[in-house]
């Protein structure tokens, strides 16, 4: 059995959608639920198919972390909101297994008079999704949408005949409006994702876009959570950790600031060491990580992502745990976050070397912050994990770097097409 089922990978990532921005809460599923229906009333694509492009629409937003666009794209005239297509492009084309189903995200804004000379093969659906993403703009604005006149309004310009007469039908057979209205689609859409069925590398595939697409709000926790997942697997080795324990370290290590999604981006980037006041706000973190996953993985695992900055003594957060309540994998993980923090550059600080590394962790090891047998290992074998470490975060670095260089070239690119 997976670790951690199909179904509750995408109920995470549904929670975790709904915290990008209050205004966007229900906005990817009601999309998605949309587009579903739009599909199915066609009979002309599989179910496998169907399921595919609704759990693209799901992530449709994924790439909108910058405020600044958010504001623009729950408007209805969307000028200039390549910034989160592009991302979410990237994300889905270089760190999903829905690498050829993409160009849907890509273009989810673009009109369809102009995606009609693209000649994309995703170019119909993203041409649905728009429709579907501009028809729940309408319901989120205004109290009594009037959503025949904005198609017959941008008929041929916005939106194409055919994705208005898909959801006409949609419309018409399954009386979607009134069960968005009504919150029932939620319950639906429920069953719907019920049938996915993502095989254990997708699991992980998934799990990691999800992350690393939170953790591009500040380049400073992509490197972290990368760094602390390999730190953490090569600790779990040396140590001996059995399989099973080494399995559910790995995902807690993955998952263990995901709870960020809520931090604001300035603290996240604070070129400074944090005020007291924004360290209260930073510690929030566990809190969401514990709201955000709490119903959907298993409590060993969970237990692990949220236990990373309780200390040995009790001085930790946020519950002050002691010693005997913790486990090994979860004292593990606490100092592999340690390691990767001092690691990391920030803006105001270079990365520490070996020797003032293993200073701090040997001090917090004697002070009875953390736990000395993990430290005595780290010792040991100090050169040995961190250049495992840098040979298995190469790629996911450099994938990380090749995004960031990509967006910028798509996005001249793009502007000047249209
Ligand atoms: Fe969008
Ligand atoms: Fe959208
Ligand atoms: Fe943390």
């Amino acid at each position: 059995m997976d670790i951690i089922s199909s179904r509750n990978v995408v109920n995470i990532i549904r929670k975790t959608l709904n915290l990008i921005d209050d205004r966007l809460i229900h906005h990817g599923e009601r999309v998605s639920y949309l587009l579903h229906k739009m599909l199915t009333c066609e009979n002309r694509y599989t179910n496998e198919q169907i399921l595919s492009y609704t759990f693209t629409a799901l992530l449709h937003d994924i790439g909108a972390y910058k405020n600044e666009e958010l504001d623009k794209m729950i408007q209805f005239e969307t000028v200039n909101v390549w910034g989160h297509s592009i991302y979410g492009y990237l994300f889905l084309k270089y760190l999903s297994p829905l690498d050829d189903l993409a160009e849907i995200v890509l273009y989810h804004h673009l009109d369809y008079s102009k995606l009609n000379r693209l000649n994309s093969p995703s170019g119909k659906i993203a041409g649905y999704l728009n429709l579907a993403d501009r028809i729940d703009v309408c319901l989120m604005n205004s109290e009594n949408p009037d959503i025949d006149r904005l198609m017959e309004d941008y008929r041929d310009v916005k939106f194409s005949q055919e994705a208005i007469d898909a959801f006409k039908r949609a419309d018409e057979k399954f009386h979607i409006l009134k069960h968005i209205k009504d919150q029932s689609y939620l319950e639906e859409l429920n069953r719907i994702f019920e049938e996915v069925n993502f095989s254990q590398n997708e699991i992980e595939m998934y799990l990691e876009m999800l992350i690393y697409s939170i953790d591009f709000r500040s380049e400073y926790t992509v490197m972290h959570t990368i760094t602390t997942v390999s730190i953490a697997d090569e600790i779990g080795k040396l140590m001996n950790l059995k399989e099973y324990e080494r399995s559910i370290l790995h995902y807690g290590a993955l998952l263990h600031d995901i709870g960020k999604i809520s931090t604001p981006i300035p603290i996240l980037e604070a070129p400074r060491k944090l005020t007291d006041e924004e360290m209260n706000i930073m510690k929030n973190h566990v809190m969401m990580s514990e709201y955000i996953l709490g119903d959907y993985i298993q409590p060993d695992i969970l237990e692990i992502a949220i236990r990373h900055h309780e200390k040995l003594d009790g001085s930790g957060y946020y519950r002050g745990l002691k010693k005997e309540e913790l486990t090994l994998p979860q004292k593990i993980l606490a100092i592999a976050d340690i390691i990767s923090a001092l690691c990391g550059k920030r803006s105001y600080k270079e990365s520490f070397n070996k020797e003032t590394i293993l200073n701090i962790i040997t001090r917090d090891s004697a002070n009875g912050k953390v736990c000395p047998d993990t430290v005595d290992c780290v010792i040991c074998h100090f050169d040995e994990i961190m250049e495992n470490v840098n040979k298995s975060t190469y790629k996911p670095i450099h994938i990380y770097a090749d995004i960031k260089s990509k967006y910028g070239n798509l996005y001249k690119k793009l502007v000047s097409l249209v």
